[in-house]
């Protein structure tokens, strides 16, 4: 008698392996999307150092955005390192620019900007939308919220420099 109560049940433990199964599929569906996710964003955030890389925004900002511009004659841009500024607001001071100030606007013919857009200088080139995107995905990852320059940093900028960056530690 005791035996057979010892018997388990075939519906159950069917049941019990769809469990599993569904599960483990979850799973599997979550790590693949959140890989993807993160895969997709370092492809923005390399777009972005292009962007970076090729707007002039060094000129005024400095190669690793920390107000120390490259350019003699350019105005003195802002640390971005301690830029306290969310998504929308970024993506808004570089469509826009900073009237008034030497901020230009990046966006071509920027629309629907406080005081009309900056271009008190004339932005070295202008950034589509999916540009400022990538600009913004960069900024977040590698610049804002840096403190000190190091020389890993300076290494994935200056990829093909190395020895620019002898004196970061
Ligand atoms: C001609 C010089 C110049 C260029 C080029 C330039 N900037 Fe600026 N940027 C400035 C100045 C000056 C400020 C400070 C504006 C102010 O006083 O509000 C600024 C401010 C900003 C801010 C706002 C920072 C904050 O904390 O309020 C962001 C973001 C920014 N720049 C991003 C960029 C990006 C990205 C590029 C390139 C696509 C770029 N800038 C190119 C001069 C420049």
């Amino acid at each position: 008698m005791l035996s057979s109560l010892k018997v388990r049940s075939p519906v159950r433990q069917e049941r019990r392996r769809g469990t599993r199964t569904a599960f483990f599929t979850i799973a599997a569906i979550a790590l693949t999307c959140s890989t993807a996710a993160v895969a997709q964003n370092e492809d923005k955030v390399k777009a972005g150092l292009a962007a970076w890389r090729n707007s002039g925004c060094a000129d005024c900002h400095g190669a690793f955005a920390n107000g120390e511009k490259e350019r003699d004659e350019s105005p003195t841009g802002a640390d971005l390192r301690r830029a306290r500024l969310n998504t929308e607001e970024l993506k808004l001071a570089i469509r826009c620019g900073r009237p008034g100030t030497g901020m230009p606007s990046f966006e071509d013919g920027a629309r629907e900007c406080p005081g009309g857009g900056g271009e008190l200088y004339p932005a070295p080139t202008k950034l589509t939308a999916q540009e400022i995107d990538n600009v913004v995905a960069y900024l977040q990852a590698r610049i804002i919220g840096r403190g000190k320059i190091t020389k890993q940093e300076c290494l994935l900028y200056y990829t093909d420099k190395p020895d620019w960056c002898d004196d970061y530690n």
